[in-house]
């Protein structure tokens, strides 16, 4: 039995938020997370507004641990004209990695693919999570515009 427990988190829009003040401190946690995904020298500044933005009309998936702390967040989109999900800022607490929850989470979104009706989820891999992305049973796309971060992908 697992010791955590994923579950859809409620984002507020970009549009109803003007200042990081005025997010939860649970909402900052989640973008707190998403922020330390580094792929480009801009990412690096991206605001917890920007990050948000990024999760506009998406689905916020979360990990909490046993006593409902926020210790992992993913972003997913449905893609069914593709017949695909897109898994975007998978990303795990420093304090918490390791111990294979990225595994767990993988198979979570897996699940949830499979009950979406679509047959393959995708990611764009950050450099430092490529190692990871072949762990979790991804295999890089054939066509790639980049291979620093390739699009990767794995049947459910
Ligand atoms: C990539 C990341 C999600 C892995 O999360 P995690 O929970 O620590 O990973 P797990 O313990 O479930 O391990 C999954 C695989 O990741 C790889 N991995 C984990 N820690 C690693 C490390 N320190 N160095 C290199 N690879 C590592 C291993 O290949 C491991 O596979 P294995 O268990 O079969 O050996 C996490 O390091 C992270 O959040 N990184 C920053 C955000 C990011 O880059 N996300 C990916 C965006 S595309």
């Amino acid at each position: 039995m697992s010791e955590f427990r994923f579950e859809a988190f409620t984002l507020p829009h970009s549009d109803e938020i003007d200042r990081e003040e005025d997010l939860t401190e649970e909402a900052m946690a989640v973008l707190d997370l998403v922020r330390q995904i580094r792929m480009t020298p801009k990412d690096k500044e991206l605001s917890a507004i920007d990050a948000l933005v990024g999760f506009d009309d998406r689905i916020c998936l979360v990990a909490r641990d046993d006593e409902g702390a926020i210790c992992a967040a993913a972003n997913l989109h449905p893609e069914p004209a593709d017949d695909h999900m897109w898994v975007t800022q998978l990303a795990v607490d420093p304090d918490y990695r390791g111990q294979g929850i990225s595994h767990e989470f993988v198979e979570h979104i897996v699940g949830m693919t499979r009950r979406a009706g679509l047959s393959k989820i995708k990611s764009r891999a950050a450099s430092t999570a490529i190692r990871a992305h072949y762990a979790w049973g991804f295999q890089e796309d054939d066509n790639q515009s980049t291979t620093a971060t390739p699009v990767m992908y794995r049947y459910v």
